[in-house]
């Protein structure tokens, strides 16, 4: 895609390539929505959103998801650097919601290594949920850490830094409405 024209939300920095359009996410959250609406016939849904990475595609899926629900969120601080994530998961905020005997379906921004993810689920499993489900929106398949399937995954991501749509490089990016690489 032609990424000539400066985009004034990017710090001067320049798109690289437009990995997904805002035409193409919203195309593919759509989908997903009616698959998980399919994946709930019944049972109480709780749609936890893992912050800040998911804001954005959580809030398109929910409105997606046919059926009923309630959302909440978890924030989660691994410790290190703003681009690699340590493997050490604390929680910041635990969702007050009780968790036993509903189907929680966790929403993620992007699988990476996984790290973060696997932490999380042992310590939600441990909750008894009735289920317990990840949505990513992005996968990237490098996820050798990650012990439990991705159930619904929007996009098979290439193995790039990407930002936008919820995605940041050091908080910054975050509003773009699309999914880029920058240079
Ligand atoms: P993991 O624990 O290595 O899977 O890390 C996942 C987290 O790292 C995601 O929730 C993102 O916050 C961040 N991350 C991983 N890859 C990217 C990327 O390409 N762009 C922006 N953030 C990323
Ligand atoms: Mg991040």
């Amino acid at each position: 895609m032609n990424s000539s024209a400066a985009d004034p939300r990017l710090l001067g920095r320049t798109v690289r390539s437009i990995v997904y359009s805002k035409e193409q996410i919203a195309d593919r959250v759509r989908e997903l929505g009616s698959d998980i609406t399919r994946a709930y016939p019944d049972g109480e849904l709780l749609v936890l959103g893992l912050l800040k990475g998911s804001f954005i595609f959580l809030s398109d899926l929910v409105r997606e998801i046919v059926r009923p629900l309630q959302v909440d969120f978890l924030v989660a601080s691994s410790y290190g650097d703003a681009t690699q994530s340590s493997g050490n998961v604390r929680l910041l905020y635990d969702p007050e919601t009780e968790l036993e005997g509903r189907h929680i379906l966790l929403v993620e921004d992007i699988v990476d290594t996984g790290r973060t993810l696997s932490r999380l689920m042992d310590l939600l499993q441990a909750r008894k949920p009735r289920s317990l489900e990840i949505c990513a929106l992005l996968h990237k398949h490098i996820a050798a850490e990650l012990r439990y399937p991705t159930r619904f995954i929007g996009f098979d991501a290439p193995n790039e830094f990407l930002v936008g749509y919820g995605l940041d490089h050091a908080e910054n990016f975050r509003h773009i409405p699309y999914i880029a690489s920058l240079q």
